[in-house]
Parts: structure tokens; C-alpha cells; sequence
């Protein structure tokens, strides 16, 4: 291909991505399949890969992440990022409304929706999205543009190539919040509160590869210095959209008090509707000229305030306060609670996350709470009500373990206890779970209702016992809802689960911050367990996946003799204790770290890959100090540049082949 042709392939695929992008994150109607979108993509990644020089300023590539910080800097914002008053009830709202009567006679309002995230601050220059700022205090906030990047409707160029300053608010929705807590709880990490949290957590992570991959989204509101680009809130949001950017679309204008109270009753129904959170209504006054007059508070503007919903609190006696014991043995209080109905369902039981947030709203048993769905999801105690409270004690946690009374530690730094006992039934039963579970060890006549029988009755404390039940078959009969059919399927499930693959078993084991794909690229470094139990910390660190919290997770789980013994038992039960064994050929490539690169023209690359794992090789993506040695094809570029410069081997495919071809 002649370098034209490819300067010009590369600004077909970005346009056509940054289509797509729109179609489906902005205006929510994708055009084209999933798959023809990868396909896209995977091109352009692989061009650009090959020719940097060629990649636009508005490559949809850099959505992929990439970007890792040391620290955040901070930017000052031109012109300070204010908040809004509040109000919470119709008078209230009537008495903005009268404050703004006495200063101006014609005007209308828009009202929007307010969304329940963080606000941004993004700057654009000849059209080109330059950088990302939080609110921080309203005046100085902190540069997050590499973690800005990565959220899908955000337009990288404009539809003009205006400079301009705009704001909104970064959320995440509610399909990437469940998804992102699920995940947590499988890797047996502390669950985000809510959405919002979770997306200010998110914007403040130093690498933006995490960033990517929660699904943030952003709605703007706001143009700074709106009157040069039109002079109604109204056209600046029309505006807004024409250049690209993603606006919601429930704002209404509106004429008079009467009519504004009932487009608030009508947004306080749609917005139960809506697949993110909103926690109340922007009312602004649409005519720009107007604003000098009504004027500013020091911290607000006084032509613009939010009406706050109500959020569905509901108020309960607090029965008790219990403790769940996951899997990695964090510790969590639970309230149990006399139910009541909230938001449309019987809500019995609310999570109080941790002794801090208990101490620090002074819950106490026995007390009348006010409880609420986090998120629209997560039943939740916001508050006491301190005017019922009689003679209730104050919460002291636990010392001991409600399963098995062991020691209970909190970590330091940490805001969760845990229960230290390797041992523990409670975390057994839940470590048995995750064993038997669909990504781990899939015995699917397993389930949780049936491995808590069996908890309960004794016959399953720890892994191994799982391979033991076949001895208790005539026992197993006696139980209610244990014929011979189910009996027989569930030994034969346990005994066809001995053949689950290496990378399976070591997800199933429950090892701390390892969820499925880790243990996956575990398994590609240590082919057996022999291999993984002796392996060092700095070589598990050394690999690009692994990074310290999980290298270390790691290394205390095989420092540990329960888990040591555990282990033995499964490997004398007959399960697989290593890769499948590929019969390796010795050749020059064995016990080699190798990367491959650019266009290979004899070989595909999956081809090349599995070719070399026969051979004893491990390959790998990204070259550094660790590779032994890089293949490359033609056109390689930025991989055999960083090869060359790291002093380490490389190999054109011609001389690759003529190897290969040798060892036969
Ligand atoms: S306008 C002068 N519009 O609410 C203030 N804010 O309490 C301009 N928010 O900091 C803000 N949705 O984070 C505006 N449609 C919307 C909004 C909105 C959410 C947030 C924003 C702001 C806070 C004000």
C-alpha cells in the first residue's frame, strides 16, 4: 500500500468511528453492528500502530484509555464554576419565582433536569477538545482530561471549529454501576454507594484504562460566556447540540409559576424512567440579557436555582444490626429492618457498609431510621430520628466473628474489618459458592441454595469437600428435596468438574482481587500450580496485567498452610493442576518472552502465536525491558522502535520461518 492510500484509510475509519460514536452514545441510534464497529476499530488501531504520524487529533483510539498518571495538576478555572440555591417545596419555589418578578416582567424559563453526577468544565480550541477540568472548590479544580477522553459521547472535534468553554455533568448510569459493583463483589472489593460515587471515584483514578472500561456518560448544559453564541439558554442547548455535544433532551420552556410547578410534578414522574440519576430540576431563566439584572449572590446565580426531589425515605424501626461475612472475610453490618415499602418494593434488610458510617450517623438499634434506595437500587439507612429516640445504646462493633467467633482485625487504612480466620465456615460457604460458580468451576446442580443445605448440615466446610460428597450418597437421600436423580446428576456434575481448566480452578479458589481474567493471564505465566505457589513477587509485578495489590494477594495466599493444604487435597482428588499440556518442541524460542509486530505476510498472527507457544514461548503485547525478543513483519513501527531502543532481539518473520521450518 502506498503511504497516500494509508494517510487516507486512516481518515476514513476515524471519521466513520467518530460517526458511530455519536449514532450510538449521543443520539442513542446506532447504525451499524457491533461487530463491523470492532472490526473498524481494530483496523485504525492497527494503522495508526504502524504510522503514528498519520493519527488525527480526534482519533476515536484515544477513547481506548492508555494514559497513566503520576499525580493530578490542578487548573484554575476563568471563570468560577457556581452552584445553584435550593428549593425544596412549591412555596419555596414561589418565592424564587416573586424574586425574580420584582426585578424583570417578561421572561420564560427552561427547566432541565438535574443530573446526580460531577460537574466538568471542558475546553475547546478551533473545535478540538484540549482539556478537562473538575469543579474542585469553583475556582481551582483538577485536570482529568486523559480520564474525559475515554467517555464515548464526548466529541473530540466539533462540528465548528469554534474556541469555546462548556460544562456538564459526568454520571454513570445505571447499567455501568451494577455491572462495576458486581464485578467488585466478584474480585470481593468494597461496593461503590451509588452511581455517584462511583463516577467521582472513577474520574479520579490516575489510569485512565480503568476509566474506560466503567462506561461513564456525559450530558452539557452550559456554554461559558454564553451571550457570544446566543442570547436564550434555549438556543445554547440547540447550539450545543449542533456541535456535537450530548444534551438531554427533557428540558422544556415555560411561561408563568402555574405552568412551572406542574412541568416539575410531570419530571418527578419520567425521571423514575430514566436509566441514570437525577436528584432534582434546574429552573433558569431562558433570556440571557436578563441575568446582570436579577444578578449573583457570592456563591450562586439568583436567575437560576434547583428544585430538590424528594427522594422516596421512608421511616422504620431498626430492628437489629447483623454482620455478613464475604468471601474474603470483610466484614459487612446489616440492617435488618421492620419492612416497609420503598419505591415499589418491600425493602427488610439495608446494608450500613462499615463502623465509620454507623458511628458517624450515630445509628443505634432499635432506633426509628430514615431509609432510601441508593442509585434507585441499593436499600440504604440515610439518618436517625433523633426526636424518637428513647433510651437505645450507642453501636459497638464486633470483636469476634458472628460465624465462627474468631479474631476480627480492621485493616489499617481501611474503613472494613475482617475476619482473619482462614477457616471460617462463613467465608467457606460463600468461598464454596464462588467455587462452584458459572466462571469458576460451572458445577451448575451446585447452586447456592444447595451448597447452603449442605453448609448448614455439615457436609460442606471446605473445598475439597465438594469431591468427598459421593461418600455420603445414601445419607444425601434422606434429605427433603434430594432424589436419586438429582443426587446423580450432581455427583456426576462434581466429578466432570475435575477436568475444568487450570485458569478456572485458580479463579475458583477465591484468591483475593483474582477474578476470572487474572487468573487467565496467570495461567500464561505459571503453566502449573507447583510454578504459581513459588512464584516472587517482583516476577508476578513484572507482568502487565498484575499490578502490586494483586501480586502481593497472591503471594499471602500461598504463604498460607490452610490454603497450601487445601490445595493438596485437590491435587490428590485428581483436579487439574496445570495448563493443558501442549506438547512443547525444544527449540531456540523456549522459555522466551516475545512480542510480535507489525504486518506478519507468511503467518497470521494467531497462527504465529500458537506456533510459538508449541514452542515454548509466551507472547506477549507490549514490549519492555521483560521481552526477550520481537518478530516483526512489515511496516512495524512504534514496538520495533522501542525494541531497538531497549536493546532487545529482534527477528524478521523470513528468519522466523526459516527456524520453524528447520525443527522439523
Ligand atoms: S447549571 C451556575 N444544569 O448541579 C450553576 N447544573 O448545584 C450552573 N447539575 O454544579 C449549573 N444538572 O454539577 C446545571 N442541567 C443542569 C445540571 C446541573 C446537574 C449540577 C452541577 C452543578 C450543580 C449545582
Amino acid at each position: 500500500m502506498i503511504y497516500v492510500d494509508i494517510k487516507k484509510r486512516i481518515l476514513e475509519l476515524t471519521k466513520q468511528i467518530n460517526q458511530a460514536n455519536y449514532e450510538y452514545h449521543t443520539l442513542d441510534q446506532p447504525k451499524i453492528s457491533d461487530q463491523s464497529y470492532d472490526q473498524l476499530l481494530k483496523e485504525l488501531i492497527e494503522l495508526e500502530e504502524l504510522n503514528p504520524e498519520y493519527r488525527y487529533e480526534d482519533s476515536p483510539t484515544q477513547k481506548i484509555g492508555g494514559v497513566i498518571l503520576s499525580s493530578f495538576t490542578k487548573v484554575k478555572h476563568q471563570i468560577p464554576m457556581m452552584s445553584l440555591s435550593n428549593v425544596f417545596d412549591e412555596n419555596e419555589l414561589r418565592s424564587f419565582d416573586e424574586r425574580i418578578k420584582k426585578v424583570v416582567s417578561s421572561f420564560s424559563y427552561i427547566t432541565e433536569l438535574k443530573i446526580d453526577g460531577l460537574a466538568v468544565s471542558l475546553l475547546y480550541e478551533n473545535g478540538l477538545f484540549v482539556r478537562a477540568a473538575t469543579r474542585g472548590n469553583g475556582s481551582i479544580g483538577e485536570d482529568v482530561t486523559h480520564n474525559v477522553k475515554t467517555i464515548k459521547s464526548l466529541p473530540l472535534k466539533l462540528n465548528e471549529p469554534v474556541d469555546i468553554e462548556v460544562r456538564g455533568e459526568i454520571f454513570m448510569p445505571h447499567k455501568s454501576f451494577k455491572m462495576l459493583n458486581e464485578e467488585r463483589l466478584n474480585e470481593g472489593e468494597a461496593l461503590f454507594a451509588n452511581p455517584r460515587n462511583a463516577a467521582a471515584g472513577t474520574i479520579r483514578q490516575l489510569d485512565s484504562n480503568v476509566v474506560s472500561k466503567r462506561n461513564l456518560d456525559l450530558f452539557v448544559y452550559t456554554i461559558v460566556n454564553q451571550m457570544d453564541y446566543a442570547d436564550t439558554q434555549e438556543k445554547a442547548l440547540q447550539y450545543l447540540s449542533h456541535l456535537g455535544f450530548k444534551v438531554n433532551p427533557n428540558y422544556q420552556k415555560v411561561f408563568g409559576i402555574e405552568s412551572l410547578i406542574e412541568t416539575i410534578h410531570q419530571y418527578d414522574i419520567i425521571r423514575k424512567r430514566l436509566p441514570y440519576d437525577t436528584d432534582g430540576v434546574v429552573i433558569k431563566v431562558n433570556e440571557f440579557s436578563l441575568y446582570e439584572n436579577i444578578g449573583y449572590t457570592a456563591k450562586f446565580p439568583k436567575w437560576a436555582t434547583a428544585y430538590k426531589f424528594q427522594a422516596e425515605r421512608v421511616e422504620t424501626i431498626l430492628k437489629d444490626i447483623t454482620f455478613q461475612v464475604g468471601r474474603t472475610g470483610v466484614i459487612t453490618p446489616v440492617a435488618e429492618l421492620e419492612p416497609v415499602l420503598i419505591s415499589g418494593s418491600m425493602v427488610a434488610r439495608a446494608t450500613l457498609h462499615n463502623e465509620d458510617y454507623i458511628k458517624h450517623k450515630d445509628i443505634r438499634i432499635q432506633d426509628t431510621v430514615l431509609v432510601h434506595k441508593a442509585g434507585e437500587i441499593i436499600p440504604e439507612v440515610i439518618e436517625v430520628v433523633l426526636s424518637k429516640r428513647t433510651d437505645q445504646k450507642p453501636f459497638v462493633m464486633i470483636e469476634k466473628c458472628p460465624i465462627c467467633q474468631g479474631e476480627v482485625v480492621r485493616k489499617e487504612g481501611e474503613a472494613d474489618h475482617y475476619c482473619i480466620n482462614p477457616d471460617c465456615p462463613g467465608k467457606s460457604m460463600y468461598g464454596l459458592i464462588h467455587f462452584s460458580s458459572r466462571q469458576a468451576m460451572d458445577i451448575d446442580t451446585l447452586g447456592e441454595k444447595v451448597v447452603e443445605t449442605l453448609h448448614d448440615l455439615g457436609y460442606l466446610n471446605k473445598i475439597s469437600d465438594i469431591y468427598h460428597l459421593k461418600e455420603y450418597k445414601d445419607a444425601l437421600k434422606d434429605l427433603p428435596g434430594f432424589g436419586d436423580k438429582k443426587i446423580y446428576t450432581l455427583l456426576k456434575a462434581i466429578e466432570e468438574s475435575k477436568k475444568q481448566g487450570f485458569d478456572r480452578l485458580i479463579f475458583g479458589l477465591g484468591i483475593k482481587h483474582v477474578g476470572s481474567k487474572v487468573a487467565k493471564t496467570l495461567t500464561k505465566f505459571y503453566a502449573s500450580m507447583d510454578a504459581l505457589r513459588s512464584a516472587k513477587l517482583e516476577d508476578l509485578q513484572s507482568i502487565p496485567e498484575i499490578g502490586p495489590m494483586i501480586a502481593q494477594s497472591v503471594v499471602n495466599y500461598f504463604q498460607n498452610e490452610t490454603n497450601l493444604t487445601q490445595i493438596e487435597e485437590l491435587q490428590t482428588l485428581g483436579l487439574n493442576m496445570a495448563i493443558e499440556k501442549i506438547e512443547t518442541i525444544e527449540s531456540p524460542f523456549t522459555g522466551k518472552i516475545i512480542v510480535l509486530t507489525g504486518k506478519l505476510g507468511l503467518y497470521s498472527r494467531d497462527e504465529a502465536t500458537e506456533m510459538l507457544e508449541k514452542l515454548g514461548a509466551k507472547v506477549t503485547g507490549s514490549v519492555s525491558s521483560k521481552t526477550d525478543l520481537v518478530i516483526y513483519g512489515e511496516e512495524a513501527g512504534s514496538k520495533l522502535v522501542k525494541a531497538k531502543e531497549l536493546n532487545v532481539e529482534i527477528m524478521d518473520e523470513k528468519t522466523f520461518k526459516e527456524i520453524v521450518d528447520g525443527l522439523h
